[in-house]
């Protein structure tokens, strides 16, 4: 089977879902204007907003990563990551969607709730401990926050003298109030990506958890790199992601589809859900276009996780207002699965022989073809299998639909005006 993820959307079509599906010939309309599109993105491939394009192709910073990882690791057994946004949901995503040994890699900041520092400090000894601080800002309240409580922490623990060695600071190298601390105290410092938060997964901000946790970041990038090749093709029907941000298009413009749910029927990929929400919310809830114009714009993200919400959302995804664009990610291989064995006398026998994994993806396009029957517009996205190149190749996949969908809806997709007013309003509240 092809390792390239196949995008199966046969159910967002009319001949499917009558006329919540999108013709033929729409999707033909908007694939013209692809050329154009792409020679746009091509002419701002030097803005740092779409050097997230760039960083596949860097094989050599990955090198280096790993090799600052092994220069550390025989000092330290844990790594708690500190960070918030986009500086915390792509590396979570990465993290838990492929590493077994996730006790290694802890993450702090995204709340300042004390119950969740008291359940982390139960669990780490400090001595073998290293703390990734990741604010690009470098001025982010809950990033600061908590980096105050641990540094704390690890003073009293190992004494001032050698805290400095426990903290590894990721921030953007022009200023801030991190990277101002990071000089005084001697912490080690890496660059944070020149882009948006959201886009950052494949920099140093995913890549050096998931090189703590041993997992191969270069197959991660070269599994990206697939899918922003097929991003460079003209022709919509080879490129994927244009395809996926033209039909929500089509869905949001059209049809008042104004809801985007991604449902993996993968428990691993619950985190990837959440990555996947603030990249279309940040991305796309857009108060003005790129004339000026006001236009309050953006779909609604929904992290829903298969199969636990067929017995909890199905009935109002499948019978509720017509508003919604379903995408559910499945693997075609299971890196572990289990049969059934058959229980005799129990009237349970039709699942005798059959596999967890079996059932689980049966499951899925049950699911999908239901929603199909009701008129709802539904996609899905196939892995070949749940390892290193296809998530990357998922991650860029999804990045660059949210671009295409910028260019289509004619908005910025890589500011965030909305989340930096609460940011300056807490800060002066706290002052
Ligand atoms: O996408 C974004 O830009 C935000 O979610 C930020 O990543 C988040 O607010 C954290 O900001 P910083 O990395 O500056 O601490």
């Amino acid at each position: 089977m092809a390792k390239t993820l196949l995008y199966d959307y046969q159910y967002m079509s009319s001949s499917k879902v009558g006329n919540f599906g999108f013709k033929q010939s729409e999707l033909a309309g908007l694939g013209r204007k692809l050329k154009q599109i792409n020679l746009r993105l091509e002419k701002k491939a030097d803005n740092p907003d779409l050097s997230f394009r760039k960083l596949p192709y860097d094989l050599a910073g990955a090198d280096i990563i790993q090799k600052l990882v092994k220069k550390l690791q025989p000092k330290f057994e844990t790594l708690v990551v500190v960070g918030i946004g986009g500086s915390d949901l792509g590396a979570k995503a990465l993290v838990r969607a492929l590493a077994s040994n996730q006790q290694k890699v802890y993450f702090s900041g995204d709340t300042t709730d004390p119950q969740a520092f008291k359940s982390l400090l139960a669990k780490i000894d400090f001595k073998k401990t290293l703390f990734n601080i990741v604010s690009k800002s470098g001025n982010t309240l809950e990033t600061l926050s908590s980096f105050i409580f641990w540094r704390d922490q690890v003073i009293k623990k190992v004494g001032y003298k050698n805290h400095s060695q426990h903290f590894i600071v990721t921030t953007n190298i022009q200023g801030g109030k991190l990277m101002n601390l990071a000089i005084k105290e001697g912490y080690a410092i890496l660059a944070h990506y020149s882009g948006g938060g959201r886009y950052s997964v494949l920099s140093v901000n995913g890549l050096f958890p998931a090189a703590w946790l041993g997992l191969d970041i270069k197959m991660l990038l070269k599994g990206a790199q697939v899918m922003d090749k097929l991003a460079k093709e003209n022709s919509w029907q080879k490129n994927p992601s244009f395809i996926y941000a033209a039909l929500h298009y089509l869905g949001y413009k059209k049809r008042g589809q104004h809801i985007a749910v991604l449902m993996p029927y993968l428990e691993a990929l619950n985190s990837f859900a959440f990555w996947y929400r603030q990249l279309l919310a940040e991305s796309l809830g857009k108060k003005y276009d790129l004339n000026g114009k006001l236009v309050s714009v953006g779909m609604t993200p929904i992290a829903s996780a298969g199969p636990k919400d067929q017995h909890s959302q199905l009935q109002l995804y499948n019978e509720g207002a017509n508003d919604k664009i379903f995408t559910f990610v499945t693997a075609a291989k299971s890196p572990v699965d289990f049969k059934l064995p058959l229980y005799k006398d129990s009237g349970l026998g039709f699942l005798a022989g059959k596999s967890l994994g079996q059932i689980l993806n049966i499951e899925q396009q049950a699911v999908a073809w239901s929603l199909m029957k009701n008129n709802r517009t539904n996609g899905t996205l196939v892995l070949p299998e749940l390892n290193e190149y296809c998530l990357g190749q998922l991650f860029q996949f999804f990045e660059l639909a949210t671009v295409y969908l910028g260019e289509l809806l004619g908005i910025n997709v890589f500011d965030q005006p909305g989340v930096e007013d609460s940011k300056k309003q807490m800060m002066k509240m706290l002052k």
